[in-house]
């Protein structure tokens, strides 16, 4: 039987002014699964994120970590912080240490590992998202897809169970944005579940094992890749467009030009299949 890391049951949360962000929202996220998360601006997306590393408490409804209800005391917030690491949408929110190395030290060292392991950690999560050369710099000075790299280095220094990356490639240029996808490859594991947010459908067809869509505060869709596409209502209510590859493939598969049972996920896929086609 599939292992959930998170069980959410009628979640519901009302912000002080009144709004109701997430309406009796029911959810379960499998441990291991690459997720990504979409919906229209105001959706709820990121409020459903600051409930999952319990910044945010329900106003009614509850939330399971690993099958226990999420407790809001200093120490069960410090444990669930270790294991479940969150990139906020807006990097100002996230960085606050005089420069990009203390800031990425910042997470590691509240764990209480030994200097010599944080600063070997803290250089690899440099290494690997390419801000070493930042490491002197004041943070506020940095640019914006720069400020997106460090805040995406403070997490991966923790090396949590749980990523929740709420649009993690807004902001960042074609490279760079490859370049994190490439990495979150990378991180996954059949032990690490990686929920990233996002408005690129390319992205999320491309990468995902699995999409949730959130509207108006509730789940409307959460599956396989494939069918939320064929879904033409779903997708109006959402605000989502068809990645390019699936508008392709059926144009070329109504034409009678190209038959293949699924549509391919990746450019390199196309060209793979496409190749093979005309080779018959
Ligand atoms: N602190 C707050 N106080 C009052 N309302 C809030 C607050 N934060 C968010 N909201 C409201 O809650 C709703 C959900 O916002 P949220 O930021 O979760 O949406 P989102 O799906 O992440 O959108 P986006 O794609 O624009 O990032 C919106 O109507 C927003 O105005
Ligand atoms: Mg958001």
């Amino acid at each position: 039987m599939a292992e959930f890391i998170f069980e959410i049951d009628g979640l519901t949360h009302q912000f002080t002014d009144g709004t109701i962000a997430l309406k009796n929202l029911s959810l379960t996220i499998q441990q291991g699964k690459k997720i990504a998360l979409l919906g229209n601006n105001g959706a709820g997306k990121s409020t459903l994120f600051q409930h999952l590393n319990g910044l945010l408490q329900p106003t009614s409804g509850c939330i399971q970590f690993k099958g226990k209800k999420l407790k809001y005391d200093r120490k069960a917030l410090l444990s669930l912080r270790k294991q479940v690491g969150i990139v906020f949408q807006d990097p100002d929110s996230q960085l606050f240490s005089a420069n990009v190395q203390q800031d990425i030290s910042f997470g590691p060292m509240n764990l209480g590992w030994a200097k010599d392991e944080v600063l070997l950690k803290v250089e690899w999560a440099m290494k690997q998202t390419e801000v070493t050369e930042l490491k002197d710099k004041p943070t506020h000075f940095l640019s914006l897809g720069q400020k997106k790299r460090v805040a995406i280095a403070g997490v991966l220094a923790m090396e949590p169970d749980v990523w929740i990356l709420d649009e993690p490639t807004a902001g960042l240029d074609s490279y760079f944005s490859k370049q994190i996808l490439t990495l979150l490859d990378h991180i996954h594991q059949p032990d690490k579940t990686i929920i990233l947010s996002t408005h690129d459908v390319n992205l999320a067809y491309q990468w995902a094992d699995e999409i949730i869509v959130m509207n108006d505060g509730k789940i409307i869709y959460q599956g396989d890749p494939a069918t939320i596409f064929h879904h033409e209502e779903l997708l109006h209510q959402a605000h989502l467009e068809k990645p390019w590859i699936v508008e392709v493939y059926q144009s070329l598969s109504e034409a009678g030009i190209f038959s293949v049972e699924a549509s391919p996920r990746s450019k390199e896929e196309l060209f793979q299949t496409w190749n093979l086609k005309s080779l018959e």
